[in-house]
């Protein structure tokens, strides 16, 4: 049913507390150790045992033989849970290989045992005793072999598309580019690591652990156990990072309900580091193909974005092409999107799937374009800004764009007019130095969210919601909205979360989070208010609540007169954006310099112009943009897993191995918010941010890479290496 909206409520648009900057409620918690993440809950459960997981030595073929023997023996062990001793514990509709693997091994690293242990350091030492043999098979782990047969992807038809003439329109477009691109598989690298403590009570199984959606974990669990999802309960209240990794239910919860059903005691794993990178998902390396032909004035009259990725199930791969038909206009073009099938791990989603590596690529492609125009970079953007129209689908609107403003406004604001249009001619002492510019779009997806609001009869208010707050500020804009909607000081608002428990939400993922949940708890408020004014007969509707009480017509009520009430309700989208297509936007610059003697590549300044509708807390949603800068920066430069490609596993898997950015790699960055609106989003007008701010930044910084050093590199990460 759809949330029927008090008539005429335009209660954000004069909000005291929505649109604040409000530091994170949870910060204190934070900060003194004091939020406990899965692994650190050792209250919830008594007589908590350890589990190792066992990773997969080979990446494709069968296990002969696993001796168990000495491992069992060892000091402490309780219960050992092996692949040769087990069925395969299958895949879901939400993950693509078997959790915990048969004899036969899919990927590098698959679960094919845990051991359970009194001590973490027992079971780890246990582990080392297991003896496998494999026989070892052949497998696909080169996605440049793989590409030129691999299939356009079928699973979804708007992955490739055809509109006009492309090849004839290409051939005859005066100014052409014609170019080739590639990115690396790149791992999300959070700081806490997979974690669940599993106990079983009966039939009955409970996980505490870290995950970014609480209900898809409880269902993919459900089909993952052959058990009933209403016997499972899922708890995950804080979340040391996720960025897509941890949409999905990983072998730390399956491992961990498996072991505590053998050893019949409650179960912690916390996955090792190591384990982490060729055992979960990660993000799929790509090969891109970008033809763009123009006319002398900058309009494109072609537009051809061609990309290669794989999986291990050769379906939902990486597609770099879905930024481009929402960026820029052209009446000719040409989307393809192909997959390959590669024995190498899951890849799936990470922070802007997709669009990550298809602005790396696209934002480039425009850049080359613009040097071969003679025109300036922000200018080619702004003269094929596709306003007003979705190429391809002429019935489907746009809500508000604004792309535009954040490039002129961003260029005024970074000092564009100051940088040397020639590459490689700005040099003080051994640094040459550029900028750079990109735009960035993202889609500003909302999903189905509910609450349960209830207000204690001494006038507190407690939100709960299976919401999870992935370190994005969830708690704090949630109760934000309360209070605003409520008439309600912060301070009256607790906000509870990430418990299946409580009413299904939205959850964080694909930055749909914050847009969708915050109008599931203004919608349940929305519901309290009418039972207020039920009990105390006034029309709720009609009436404004501010400071406790709720006013009308001169009458006024102090809302805890009502005595305690819970009402529950819950935000679908469907009437809201039928017909619309909502997206985020933004305009981002850097500035770089480049040692002319060692290609050492420092950026020394970044902005995004972000426009992304109502900013519900600027201050929360900056650290989004501004993580999603560092993240881009360290695709632009330094993020990198190493396929062994003969034996088919990331060589790379630890945070020594895998280059993250530090500190020292990331300059003050600025990110300054459009005060838009957008009428269609949802009630609050609010869009996400979480991953807008990774959509342009790396290729801002690659074309700034240029723009100082004259060198075009297509090859991510733009390591020293290349420019030497
Ligand atoms: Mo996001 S990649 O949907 O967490």
């Amino acid at each position: 049913m759809e949330f029927n909206a008090p008539a005429g409520e335009n209660l954000f648009d004069r909000a005291k507390i929505v649109g604040k900057s409000t530091p994170r409620i949870d910060g204190p918690l934070k900060v003194s150790g004091r939020a406990p993440y899965a692994a650190e809950r050792h209250d919830v459960a008594a007589n908590q045992a350890y589990g190792w997981i066992v990773g997969a030595g080979i990446a494709k073929g069968r296990i002969r033989s696993m001796d168990l023997s000495e491992a069992r023996r060892a000091p402490g062990v309780l219960a050992i849970v092996a692949a040769t001793e087990h069925e395969p514990v299958g895949s879901s509709d939400y993950n693509f290989a078997p959790l915990f693997g048969g004899r036969e091994v899919s990927h590098y690293h698959q679960a094919i045992a845990v051991v359970v242990a009194e001590t973490f350091e027992q079971a780890r030492a246990a582990a080392g005793l297991i003896r496998t043999s494999y026989a070892n098979g052949e497998g696909a782990f080169d996605l440049k072999k793989a590409a030129p047969g691999a299939p356009l992807a079928s699973d979804r038809p708007s992955d490739s598309a055809k509109i006009g003439d492309f090849d004839a329109a290409f051939a005859a477009a005066p100014v052409k580019l014609d170019e080739r691109y590639t990115t690396p598989d790149e791992a999300h690298a959070m700081m806490e690591p997979f974690a669940t403590i599993a106990a079983w009570d009966g039939p009955k199984l409970t996980v505490w652990t870290s995950n970014q959606m609480i209900e898809w974990s409880r269902q993919a669990l459900g089909s993952i156990l052959k058990m009933d999802a209403d016997d499972i309960r899922v708890d995950s209240p804080y979340i040391g990072g996720g960025f897509g990794g941890k949409l999905f239910v990983r072998s730390d919860a399956v491992m961990a309900a498996l072991g505590a059903k053998a050893a019949k005691r409650p179960v912690k794993i916390a996955m090792q580091r190591p384990l982490m990178f060729n055992n979960a998902t990660h993000r799929h390396a790509t090969m891109q193909r970008l033809r763009i032909g123009a006319e002398r004035d900058g309009r494109i009259v072609a537009i051809g974005h061609e990309n290669w990725s794989g999986n291990i199930t050769g379906e939902a791969g990486e597609n770099a092409t879905l930024q481009t038909p929402k960026l820029y206009s052209g009446a000719n073009r040409l989307i393809a999107n192909h997959i390959a099938q590669l024995d190498l791990p899951e890849g799936n989603a990470m922070r802007a799937p997709g669009e990550l590596p298809g602005h790396l690529a696209l934002e480039v492609a425009m850049d080359e374009l613009a040097e071969k125009l003679g025109m300036d970079p922000v200018e080619l953007r702004i003269v094929n800004d596709a306003q007003g129209m979705v190429p391809g689908e002429p019935d489907t609107k746009l809500s508000d764009r604004n792309l535009t403003r954040c490039l002129r406004e961003g260029a005024a604001m970074f000092g564009w007019s100051k940088r040397e249009a020639r590459p490689g001619q700005s040099r003080k002492g051994r640094w040459l130095t550029g900028m750079g510019v990109a735009a960035g779009y993202r889609a500003a997806p909302t999903m189905k969210s509910g609450a349960r609001v209830r207000l204690t009869d001494r006038g507190q208010l407690v939100v709960a919601t299976d919401m999870t707050d992935i370190g994005t500020g969830t708690y704090t804009i949630l109760a934000q909205t309360a209070a605003e909607t409520m008439g309600l000081p912060l301070d009256a608002v607790r906000v509870e979360l990430g418990d299946s428990a409580f009413p299904v939400s939205a959850g964080s993922g694909g930055q749909w989070g914050a847009a969708s949940s915050t109008a599931g708890v203004y919608a349940a408020c929305v519901a309290l208010r009418r039972m207020i004014g039920e009990k105390l007969g006034f029309d709720a509707d009609a009436a404004t609540f501010d400071g406790g009480r709720a006013m009308l017509g001169g009458e006024s009520w102090s809302i805890r007169d009502a005595g305690a009430l819970t009402a529950e309700d819950s935000m679908s989208f469907g009437a809201f954006k039928k017909d619309y297509d909502v997206g985020t936007y933004a305009g981002h610059f850097a500035e770089v310099k480049v040692d002319a003697y060692t290609g050492e590549t420092h950026i020394t300044r970044m902005l995004a112009v972000c426009d992304a509708g109502r900013i519900l807390n600027p201050l929360s949603a900056r650290s989004q943009v501004i993580g999603g800068m560092v993240m881009a920066a360290g695709a632009a430069l330094t993020e990198d897993l190493h396929v062994d490609k003969r034996f088919g596993f990331f060589a790379n898997h630890d945070l020594a191995g895998y280059e993250v950015p530090v500190h020292a790699d990331i300059p003050h960055q600025e990110c300054v918010f459009l005060d838009t609106l957008d009428p269609v989003s949802t009630p609050l007008k609010a869009k996400g941010v979480g991953e807008l701010g990774i959509c342009g930044p790396g290729a801002a910084v690659a074309n700034a890479i240029y723009n100082a050093t004259g060198i075009r590199v297509r090859d991510y990460p733009l390591t020293l290496d290349k420019y030497l």
